[in-house]
């Protein structure tokens, strides 16, 4: 415990360890992650695209949607340039400030993304469950608050973690066995005591993760059972399309982001640990475009006519 404490210090750089270790994968993972970061990008675009050049599209759902690419394009950029050019140059370094500014992002990211989800959750409930009062209960100030709270709790998020990491000093060897400066493994380089910042972040984790899934959940429990009294099975069908796109994303969102933090902290994991966080970094944001706009007829129905 003594020898703890000296070569301790708090600047320097970090090492990506990246897919380093598969070294015959290299190229394969690649190509990988530049064809789901073009493909996230141009998705995003897209879906931003279509909403603002079809009126139609101008309701809470979408424009809540907007947000949610807007933030898919920040995530992916924040991780998957750095991650190829490391990769693709063979130099893991990365400085201490682009670590600490990787770390606000994506909690940043993360934690708005949840927080955008559980308000279309609200979205959606209020549209099917109590449809006459649509108009009044999501006005567009109501709108433009719950948005607002939704981007600066996620900020507030970030920066409480990025300064409870800021304060640690780091040992000699930076090697971070991640894609990007995830805050878990940027803990266990920390020399000294950080036990306390560990138990928080994942105390804060759990609570941001929990709540929102419980209000996303009993949200969702009223929608079906308001859908189940309709009598007609079109009006069933009708009203669950209504809600489909968005209980997707939010079971892929939850599902990866529960796989990925649920899990015991230990050292035979870091490579499973990878690959789990390719499809968060990689598919997820890939996947929210397509799942909107392919099984949503609102969306095709409008890019038909800006197409045609
Ligand atoms: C996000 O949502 C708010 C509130 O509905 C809206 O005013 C804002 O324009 C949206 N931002 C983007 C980038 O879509």
């Amino acid at each position: 415990m003594t020898s703890v404490l000296h070569n301790c210090s708090t600047q320097g750089e970090f090492h990506l360890v990246a897919f380093s270790n598969y070294p015959h994968l290299q190229l394969a993972f690649i190509i990988g992650i530049c064809f789901m970061y073009l493909i996230s990008i141009l998705g995003n675009l897209i879906i931003l695209i279509i909403v603002c050049l079809a009126p139609k599209l101008h309701t809470p759902m979408y424009v809540f949607l907007c947000n949610l690419s807007v933030l898919d394009i920040l995530y992916v950029s924040v991780i998957s340039p750095k991650l190829l050019f490391i990769m693709i140059t063979e130099d893991t370094s990365i400085s201490y400030s682009q670590c600490l500014l990787q770390l606000f992002l994506y909690v940043f990211c993360a934690a708005t993304e949840f927080y955008l989800l559980t308000t279309m959750a609200y979205d959606r409930y209020v549209a099917i469950c109590v449809p006459l009062h649509y108009i009044l209960l999501m006005n567009k100030l109501k709108c433009s608050l719950l948005s607002f709270v939704s981007w600066n709790l996620g900020a507030v998020n970030a920066m409480v973690y990025t300064l409870l990491i800021s304060k640690l000093s780091f040992s000699d060897s930076k090697e971070i066995n991640h894609l990007f400066c995830h805050m878990m493994s940027i803990l266990k380089l920390s020399c000294g005591d950080s036990t306390h910042i560990g138990i928080l972040i994942i105390v804060n984790g759990f609570t941001v993760g929990f709540m929102c899934m419980i209000l996303i959940f009993s949200s969702y429990m009223r929608i079906i059972s308001t859908i189940l009294k309709i009598k007609t099975s079109s009006g069933r069908q009708k009203a669950f399309s209504r809600c489909s796109s968005h209980i997707t994303t939010v079971l892929l969102f939850c599902l990866t982001s529960l796989s990925l933090n649920m899990k015991a902290e230990n050292g035979q994991s870091e490579e499973q640990d990878k690959l789990l966080s390719m499809i968060y970094i990689g598919v997820v944001p890939m996947l929210n475009p397509l799942v909107y706009s392919l099984r949503n007829k609102n969306v095709i129905t409008a890019l038909r006519n800006i197409l045609l």
